[in-house]
């Protein structure tokens, strides 16, 4: 069965350092994962968190309106290509919807573009590099 709700920030480390942080000299916690208007999402195989996905109210200024940043977003392993990194961003949609915000945007590992892409996101500016790699900014209409 493939549940998504709302998890803990502690819930979504495991994954952050597994996917995310290999090899790369970055902390897995966030500045803001636990400020009120955070939350963080995970999708469950049969109560096996599958996929992370965190989102924390923070403006851009190049974007109208209210928005929210996407952050730590990773499927495990086994877990990829099964749309689960689809179903979350899904949920999320509905929720962002529902606080009236008009974008969500995030830094994009270059890795990661298509599936972005695939899921309405837009890219904004030029690709720029951090500890983490390749990325562009991307953006997504919430209220279209
Ligand atoms: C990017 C990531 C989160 C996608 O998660 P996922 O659960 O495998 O994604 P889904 O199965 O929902 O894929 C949705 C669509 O995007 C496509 N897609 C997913 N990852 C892709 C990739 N790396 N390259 C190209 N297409 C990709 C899928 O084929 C699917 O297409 P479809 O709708 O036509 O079938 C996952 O690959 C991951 O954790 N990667 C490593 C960490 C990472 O780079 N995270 C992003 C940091 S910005």
């Amino acid at each position: 069965m493939i549940t998504v709700k709302k998890i803990k920030a502690e819930d979504t480390y495991f994954l952050r350092k597994q996917i995310l942080r290999k090899n790369i000299d970055l902390p897995h916690q966030f500045e803001g994962d636990f400020s009120e208007d955070t939350f963080h999402l995970g999708v469950f195989e049969n109560d096996e968190l599958q996929t992370i996905g965190t989102f924390m109210k923070v403006d851009l200024k190049e974007l109208k309106g209210k928005h929210y940043q996407l952050r730590g977003m990773a499927t495990s392993e086994k877990g990829r290509g099964k749309g689960f990194g689809k179903l979350l961003l899904k949920f999320a949609t509905n929720q962002l919807e529902e606080l009236k915000i008009d974008f969500l945007w995030c830094n994009a590992r270059e890795i990661a573009l298509k599936f972005y892409e695939k899921n309405d996101f837009k890219i904004m500016g030029e690709r720029f590099t951090n500890k983490a790699g390749p990325h562009f900014k991307m953006y997504k209409s919430i209220t279209k």
